[in-house]
């Protein structure tokens, strides 16, 4: 589907994030896309209908008992012209109305009446968005397939600090067109429902390690054969977690994405979400140490020479592999020697199902490249070679080896 047929309704509720809406509207429409603007009552409280309406080129709807809006384009008839409906800024309340079902204004019948893809924009108070109440709307909402894009963290307008700022309108965007484009992928894609129902934990790019508040110890990855892995398993109908070192890549929208920095940060993460899952990627590349102290203050440079002493790092999916009730394991070995005895030394280590050799030695593939190429060992010694390919190419080589072996 081109953007400029893509008939987009912008739902607009009642919080402070709501003066970003003009803007996140305005995008929307330089990438061709057909918007019209639905307010409720508390958004009214934040911004006027004037400025949505100036900035969108149409009236702006905020009434379900308006007769004259109504006439012009009736609430159902709205809910059937829009492909999408995009609820930025969401409040806890709103999100809850939805997961609830509950349609007692415009915008939430609008939603209860349309067949489009909801995708919400939570914006709150950081002890709200912790509150279990919110928990368990925003699972429930994920779980009927419902996009939640954010909330970021951040300073709050009310001062707090913390996950609940209404993610930029431009990131917005992007996350949309990349939906949109995988979504139109997916449906030519081979992989395409191989994994319904699997939850897919993984974790991507590098780990930072603080020296002090200006420098960190860290390597080359990008992130590109992670994301593309986790692209790849939600074409396949896996519920994604990715858990991401820092990279300059967006996260595909339908994943639930986690941001850490540290080792020790990851490692956390992956604590927090294993249990549940049914695979495990550890894609990432690890720090293996990390400094002993970061220092509080930036550190000088007096002293011609200078020694900073490092700590290993937990590995991570070595504590995957060694619990009770542990999920399907695939590892990476980026080795630059001895490619074959090395990995499968990690697959055995680190009690694995699964590990993807990469040669770093070839600076064509592994990290930072587009492209890659990978055998896959499994326990039993057995041998799978992919040739140098796009990382999206190699993943859905992953996705499908992960089905087969779990079937
Ligand atoms: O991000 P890109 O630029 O696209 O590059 C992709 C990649 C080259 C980083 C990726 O394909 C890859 O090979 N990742 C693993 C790199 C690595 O550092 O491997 P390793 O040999 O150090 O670790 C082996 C396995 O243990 C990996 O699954 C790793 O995630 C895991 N590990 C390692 C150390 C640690 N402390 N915890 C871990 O979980």
């Amino acid at each position: 589907m081109k953007n400029n047929e893509t008939n987009i309704v912008v739902g607009v509720t009642g919080g402070i994030a709501a003066y970003k809406s003009p803007d996140l509207v305005r995008r929307l429409q330089e990438q061709g896309f057909v918007v019209r603007v639905v307010m409720t009552a508390g958004a009214e409280n934040f911004i006027t209908a004037t400025t949505l309406q100036a900035v969108s080129g149409h009236p702006v709807n905020n009434d379900l008992f308006d007769n004259e809006a109504e006439a012009a384009m009736g609430h159902i008839e709205l809910a059937k012209w829009a492909d999408i409906i995009l609820i930025a800024p969401a409040t806890a309340n709103c999100l809850s109305k939805i997961a609830h079902g509950l349609a007692d204004d415009l915008l939430t019948s609008l939603i209860l009446a349309s067949s489009a893809q909801l995708m919400l924009a939570p914006a709150m108070n950081q002890q709200m968005w912790k509150n279990k109440a919110i928990i368990s709307n925003a699972e429930s909402l994920k779980q009927r397939g419902i996009l939640l894009f954010g909330p970021d963290a951040g300073e709050q307008a009310c001062g707090d600090v913390g996950l609940g700022r209404m993610r930029e309108p431009s990131q917005l965007v992007e996350a949309l067109v990349q939906w949109q484009q995988s979504a139109s992928a997916s449906d030519e894609s081979e992989v395409s429902g191989i994994l319904d129902g699997v939850k897919l934990l993984l974790t991507a790019g590098p780990t930072v390690e603080a020296i002090d508040p200006v420098r960190y110890l860290s390597n080359h990855s990008s992130g590109k054969m992670g994301y593309a892995i986790a692209e790849a398993a939600l074409t396949a109908g896996a519920e994604v977690t990715l858990v991401s070192g820092p990279v300059s890549l967006t996260a595909p929208p339908a994943a639930t994405m986690v941001a850490v920095k540290s080792a020790k940060e990851m490692l956390l993460a992956v604590q927090q979400h294993l249990a549940q899952s049914d695979v495990f990627i550890g894609c990432a590349a690890v720090a293996d140490y990390a400094p002993s102290q970061v220092a509080r203050q930036k550190i000088k440079k007096n002293a011609d020479s200078m020694q900073i002493e490092l700590t290993r790092n937990p590995d991570i999916i070595a504590w995957v592999g060694s619990q009770k009730e542990r999920p399907y394991i695939v590892g990476f070995a980026a080795e630059s020697e001895n490619l074959e005895a090395y990995a499968k030394k990690k697959l055995q280590d680190k009690n694995l199902d699964l590990i993807c050799a990469n040669d770093i030695s070839d600076t064509s593939i592994g990290f930072n490249s587009d492209n890659n190429a990978i055998s896959i060992f499994n326990a039993s010694g057995r041998q799978k070679q992919i040739k140098s390919m796009p990382k999206a190419k190699i993943a859905e080589v992953i996705i499908k080896e992960i089905a087969k072996n779990l079937n």
